[in-house]
């Protein structure tokens, strides 16, 4: 554990991420703070696994300054959740122990019982974690990020790949968790998902945020016309 020290708030400070000659983020500001799910949402290739990525210390900023509670240096309390999650060949319950740091073998047994039972998955325990359907990894990897206690939890459009049903699951785990006190950061195509979770939207275009503000206003009277056009489905470019 790291008590007292909180990666909460992270600070993006007109942070930039260019590869060769291509500007993949622009100046990008954008304070993350305890709450209700910060939802990242723009056309594709606008940027959004690239701020999470950003955010999650996994590549660095080309300009601009990055911060977390504080500090420059990325804490040990971000988890993240991939579109299509990485399952080691083990059982369901092997790939929770994996990330548990420490602990008797008895308080990891509970821990991850109380885990598996938080996702709805504790019947299949003892199951090889690759021949979950792909709504049960889903759900799976979220009990796997959650198992490191994190302040922040990023998901990179954890429900693309799944059905109403499956989507529903993970959405109420998402509810849940933030509810929780966890901070929810999401990158989503289902505008619908979006206006269900959200607190707030960051919207991104080629790169810029081009909006920011809270889901109702976002909605219900988006500020530029980029946003308008976004929100009726039409191409945004
Ligand atoms: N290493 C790289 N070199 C060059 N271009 C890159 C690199 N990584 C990402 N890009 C480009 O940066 C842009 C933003 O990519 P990113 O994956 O962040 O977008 P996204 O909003 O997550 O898109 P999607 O909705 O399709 O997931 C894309 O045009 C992508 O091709
Ligand atoms: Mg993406």
């Amino acid at each position: 554990m790291h008590a007292g020290m909180s990666d909460l708030p992270i600070h993006i400070d007109q942070a930039s991420v260019r590869a060769g000659d291509v500007t993949i983020l622009d100046g990008v500001s954008l304070a993350i703070a305890p709450g209700k799910p910060t939802i990242l949402v723009g056309p594709n290739g606008s940027g959004k696994s690239t701020l999470i990525r950003l955010c999650m210390g996994l590549i660095e900023a080309s300009s601009g300054r990055i911060t977390w509670g504080g500090r420059n240096n990325q804490g040990e309390r971000c988890a993240m959740v991939f579109q299509r999650p990485v399952m080691l060949r083990r059982t369901a319950a092997a790939n929770i122990d994996f990330v548990l740091a420490s602990g008797s073998r008895s308080a990891r047994d509970e821990r991850i019982a109380q885990l598996l039972k938080q996702v709805g998955l504790e019947r299949l325990r003892d199951r090889p974690a690759r021949r979950l359907s792909g709504g049960e990894q889903q759900r799976l990897a979220l009990a796997r990020a959650l198992a490191l206690n994190p302040d922040v939890l990023f998901l990179d459009e954890p429900t693309a790949s799944l059905d109403p049903a499956a989507t529903k699951a993970v959405e109420d785990i998402i509810r849940s968790t933030s509810d929780a006190g966890i901070k929810i950061v999401m990158a989503t195509h289902d505008l619908g998902q979006a206006r269900r979770l959200a607190g707030d939207i960051a919207f991104l275009v080629r790169g810029k945020l081009t909006e920011y503000s809270t889901s109702e206003a976002f909605f219900t009277s988006p500020a530029t016309p980029q946003a308008a056009a976004f929100l009726r489905g039409d191409l945004v470019l």
